[in-house]
């Protein structure tokens, strides 16, 4: 196995002879990879680098705030946050279709990306997040890319933004970029994330997203990640998440009927994404994500569990 306090010696070496007095932009989803690059770059070169994680609005809650703490807290790192939300809520209002929502949010995440590259003068070059397995595998539409990449396929950086790239972690697979973060001071809990598509909660809303919808779910969401921390079962699990389906149905509250939307509990085991099984999980601890989520969530009185496996059922509903 490699020694990561050794590999990331070298890296930054390696970084510091390339860079020179140019500057580095890197854009921060708040996923492992591209935190692990920001953290990498940052160490390096310092505030030669120019590190902006744009908030869209459809980020899980308290997403935001952990990567702030994380990076301008915890590591100093000046990292910028464009808070664009209203934009993206704005271009995807009366959108439906899944396709079309991850094409307006990969062109509008390009369009504020390059605004705030406008900002800055000497930048030279790109950070990216690409992993091994991106380098020998061709790159997907649908991949579970947390870098740039995945925006590239729909519609790519202008020209006058084609820098020269940095891609330290291509000799490296997953595990071994997790060590690397925690070397690098990341905390485990962004460390050992489950995975979190591009798109973010726009795909697990069906149908049109509101910032109504957005918030139920999002409080909805926490309650599920909350329960699966507290019973050992995150660590066990590839990805877990609510979404938020366009259905409503009749329920009753003390001596009210109600009629309110159904939230359903997706939570898989996988390898790498490709195929997934849902995770068996304790009744019991179902029963209180479902309590959980109907008592303290408006809006909410009925949760399904998703029992779908991958293939034929996608991991995603959207
Ligand atoms: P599916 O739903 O295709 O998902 O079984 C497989 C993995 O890919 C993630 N995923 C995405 N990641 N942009 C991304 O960055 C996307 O548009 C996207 N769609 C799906 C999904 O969360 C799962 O990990």
């Amino acid at each position: 196995k490699w020694d990561m306090g050794h590999f990331l010696k070298e890296q930054i070496k390696k970084i510091r002879e390339r860079v020179g007095e140019g500057k580095v932009l890197c854009a921060l989803s708040g996923g492992v990879d591209s935190s692990v690059v920001a953290a990498l770059l940052y160490e390096a070169i310092g505030d030669q680098l120019i590190p902006v994680f744009v908030d869209n609005g459809l980020l899980r809650k308290g997403e935001r705030e952990q990567v702030e703490s994380v990076f301008k807290v915890h590591l100093k790192v000046p990292l910028i946050t464009v808070d664009a939300s209203e934009h993206f809520l704005v271009k995807l209002a009366g959108v439906t279709d899944p396709e079309k929502k991850r094409k307006i949010i990969g062109h509008t995440f390009i369009e504020v990306f390059e605004q705030e590259a406008k900002r800055h003068e000497g930048i030279k070059f790109l950070a990216q997040g690409t992993l091994y397995p991106d380098v020998i595998e061709s790159v997907s539409v649908k991949g579970p890319s947390e870098t740039i990449k995945s925006h590239h396929n729909v519609g790519g950086l202008p020209e006058w933004m084609d820098f020269e790239l940095i891609e330290p972690l291509r000799e490296l697979f997953k595990d071994e970029v997790r060590k690397l973060g925690l070397e690098l001071g990341l905390p485990e809990s962004l460390v050992y994330r489950h995975p979190f598509p591009g798109p973010g909660l726009a795909i697990r809303i069906m149908g049109e997203v509101n910032i109504y919808d957005l918030d139920m779910l999002r409080e909805a969401d926490a309650i599920l990640l909350e329960e699966l921390k507290a019973s050992g079962y995150y660590t066990k699990t590839w990805q877990a998440f609510a979404v938020l389906l366009n259905v409503k149905s009749v329920g009753v509250m003390g001596d009210n009927r109600t009629y309110d939307n159904t939230v359903c509990v997706r939570v898989v085991e996988s390898v790498d994404g490709m195929t997934a099984t849902f995770a068996h999980l304790p009744h019991d601890l179902l029963e209180r994500i479902s309590r959980r989520i109907i008592n303290e969530v408006d809006g909410i009185n009925r949760v399904v569990y998703d029992i779908s496996s991958k293939p034929p059922a996608t991991i995603e509903w959207e």
